[in-house]
């Protein structure tokens, strides 16, 4: 620990959909000195809802960042070395509170909530085709998926919202808007911004001119007054107005699969990222080109690390259900006690022994954006076990991985030579060979695999007023790796 002191510190939120954690990294040297995690509950009022509670959320970001703080009194690490804050987060997810009471006025709303389903419907008729303006514009395509579908549910079905948007009091934000303008004082002055990476999975963002636009804004019909400000990923947005880092200068914001990228130092034209958390995504960096796919992927903004840094764009695959299939093996069919399990079950046969699952439990994203689409188990017999069902949903996060690998390949036209992976998930030594059987390429693991936290440290610490970390190529070390290479022959990977 003493050595680890050496350079100025930066902590990150990482607000998942799963979790919160809260992580300090030496800005020297990268390395993890402290972290602390707590289970964030989700609720499923009705078939096919997903919510969350935002003062929950809130909580568990403080009782981190406390933990964090006491544990890094333990190891004698003054916490008066911590020089800024990253906040990186589940994208997507809808909040909307009122200015001058700080209450949340809903549930914030699930990425992969489905309630909007019949609106998306409604809307892609009266959008025909695959390159209709909202995709230009945005990158994205009408999908329950994207915040602008559940901010129209909220501003159409909760009172409490409608009056608080007519009254002038209304605030709209993704979690790390929520969380920034909570952090930063709140009712007493907190901030109200958001960063361009988590404005483009809006669906009211231009991700050209990287504004608000008002034609989408029109469309959907959405107040503009009540969108945050869209920022850099890469600046001081405002202080910690309370705990223990109180006063500390609040950074970096990054939704977190951009995090990822840039915690896997993606930052070259054709480099990509796999990250396995409750969905799955694929992020490949397309450098400063808007590149629009021609095989159901989305177009989205990867970083804009500073004020007056360039942006980057990435192509990417999503897949809402990975580590989440594995929740519900555990949660509704009690088949596993806690995630870890898994492997063991799997592990016990080596095969699915013909047992399919296609975990659609939120309709199907990458690359079918098929929202009526649910979930199957097929393929059993009377010999089929739990294990082979355990086999079966790892196999599937595999095989959504491969149909978005060979999409990003058809449209990069230059095949991945590897995949670099990150995620809860990846800890699971099954599931990587698996995935690297399936591809046909290695798939490769930092040694370090916090890499959301990791990249929005750097965006914190790199910040124009912090400058405590060097983005420079040459002062960026190397990760240390581990490899899964490919060891099934053609034709069974084809089977
Ligand atoms: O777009 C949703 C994504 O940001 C959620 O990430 O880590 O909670 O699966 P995660």
């Amino acid at each position: 620990a003493e050595k680890s002191v050496l350079g100025p510190l930066v902590g990150a939120i990482d607000q998942g959909t799963s979790s919160t954690r809260f992580l300090v990294f030496n800005s020297k040297t990268a390395e993890l000195l402290s972290h602390h995690q707590v289970e964030i509950k989700q609720e499923f009022p009705r078939e096919g809802w997903v919510e969350q509670d935002p003062k929950e959320i809130l909580q568990s970001v403080y009782e981190c960042i406390e933990k964090t703080c006491e544990k890094l009194g333990r190891l004698s690490i003054d916490i008066a070395n911590i020089k800024a804050i990253g906040v990186s987060n589940q994208r997507e997810t809808t909040v909307v509170w009122d200015k001058l009471t700080g209450e949340p006025l809903y549930n914030a709303v699930v990425w992969l909530d489905l309630r909007t389903q019949s609106t998306v419907e409604t809307l892609r008729k009266r959008t025909p085709g695959n390159n209709n303006f909202v995709k230009s514009k945005t990158g994205l395509p009408l999908s329950t998926y994207f915040s602008a579908m559940k901010l129209r549910w909220l501003l159409d079905n909760v009172r409490k919202v409608q009056k608080a948007v007519e009254e002038n009091r209304a605030l709209f934000g993704t979690i790390d808007s929520w969380l920034i303008w909570s952090l930063t004082g709140g009712v007493n002055g907190g901030v109200h911004c958001t960063d361009v990476t988590n404005a483009s999975r809006t669906m009211l963002f231009n991700i050209h001119s990287l504004a608000w636009d008002k034609e989408l804004c029109e469309f959907f019909e959405i107040p503009m007054e009540i969108l945050p400000d869209a920022r850099s990923s890469s600046e001081i947005y405002g202080l910690m107005k309370a705990g223990s880092l109180e006063g500390v200068p609040i950074s970096g914001c990054l939704g977190d699969q951009s995090a990822a990228l840039v915690g896997q130092m993606c930052f070259r034209d054709g480099q990509a990222k796999n990250t396995y958390g409750t969905g799955c995504f694929l992020l490949c960096n397309t450098g400063r080109k808007c590149v629009f796919s021609e095989h159901g992927l989305l177009t989205t903004v990867a970083y804009k690390l500073g004020r007056d840094k360039p942006v980057y764009y990435a192509l990417e695959g999503s897949v809402a259900i990975a580590g989440a299939v594995i929740q519900w093996l555990k949660d509704n069919l009690g088949i596993i006690k806690c995630s870890e399990e898994i492997e063991q079950l799997a592990k016990e046969v080596g095969t699915s022994c013909g047992c399919y699952l296609v975990p659609a439990f939120s309709g199907l994203y990458a690359p079918y954006w098929e929202p009526s689409a649910r979930g199957i188990i097929c393929g059993l017999t009377q010999f089929t076990n739990k294990c082979h069902i355990a086999f079966a949903a790892l196999e599937a996060v595999c095989f959504q991985t491969r149909e978005i690998l060979d999409a990003m390949n058809r449209d990069c036209g230059i095949p991945l030579s590897h995949l670099q992976v990150d995620g809860g998930m990846t800890s699971n030594k099954i599931l990587m060979q698996l995935q690297a059987d399936i591809l046909s390429i290695p798939v490769v693991k930092p040694s370090m695999p916090e890499t959301t936290a990791l990249g929005v440290a750097m965006a914190a610490g790199a910040a124009e007023g912090v400058g405590v970390w060097s983005l420079e190529p040459e002062d960026l070390s190397a990760v240390t790796t581990e490899r899964f290479e490919p060891q099934i022959n053609a034709e069974n990977r084809q089977h």
